[in-house]
């Protein structure tokens, strides 16, 4: 499973990447307006300093809601740098959006994604990623882990290709059932990734094997 960090703030970015695990980037505009950067020229810079930084894939949204207006943001966008995916909202004009992008071999990752319809629609359009907001239909009572259970099903009945990137993943157990049900991609904050490592029988064992270390040294 890829590891991809939903953020937009460099240092978590840098940290990641410094650990050697990390695949690629998501943002989005709620991402870009915490880390306090506004207007697009500063948010297509941005998305630059965010390439120099990881090797893979960084998710780039679109704030257009029609169809010419996301052709033309996702064109600049995707010219940015080759590492670009370009970001559509999950809505009639964001699926055609997707079709022209797949058509022309530009990368595609379809967001704000609830219901297996949605991720259907998705495939059906040549989107490289999907991305099924697990921790918002949590957030509603509504089981987020069981849509990509669903998603898994209806990708591998008809071998669609599109990426299922589990997104709005939370904390390391989200990390953990998305892997088992088989998710290509998370992407979640630094924590949901730095927690995985922790567990306190590694600190006692540690702690152990260096004392007794010290008792012979
Ligand atoms: C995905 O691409 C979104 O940026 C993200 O995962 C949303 O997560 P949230 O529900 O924690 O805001």
């Amino acid at each position: 499973m890829k590891f991809f960090i939903d953020t937009a703030n460099l240092e978590q970015i840098k940290d990641a990447q410094d650990m050697g695990i990390l695949d690629g980037v998501t943002t989005n505009p709620s991402l870009m307006a915490k880390e306090g950067i506004t207007g697009t020229d500063n948010i297509m810079k941005h998305y630059v300093e965010i390439c120099n930084i990881v090797e893979g894939d960084v998710s780039a949204e679109v704030i257009a809601t029609d169809f010419e207006g996301m052709v033309r943001e996702g064109e600049a966008l995707a010219e940015l740098h080759d590492q670009i995916v370009v970001k559509l909202p999950m809505i009639k004009d964001g699926i055609k959006a997707c079709k022209y992008f797949s058509d022309r071999g530009i990368r595609t990752n379809l967001t704000l994604v609830f219901s297996a319809g949605q991720a259907l629609l998705a495939a059906k359009a040549g989107a490289t990623y999907v991305s099924p907001f697990i921790g918002r239909l949590d957030d509603i009572s509504t089981d987020g882990l069981n849509l990509i259970a669903e998603i898994r099903h209806i990708y591998d009945n008809y071998a669609f290709e599109t990426q299922i990137l589990a997104a709005s993943v939370r904390h390391t157990m989200h990390v953990i059932d998305c892997a088992k049900l088989g998710a290509d991609v998370m992407t979640g904050p630094l924590s949901s990734i730095t927690g995985l490592l922790r567990h306190p029988l590694t600190d006692s064992g540690l702690e152990k094997f260096l004392a007794d270390y010290k008792k012979g040294n």
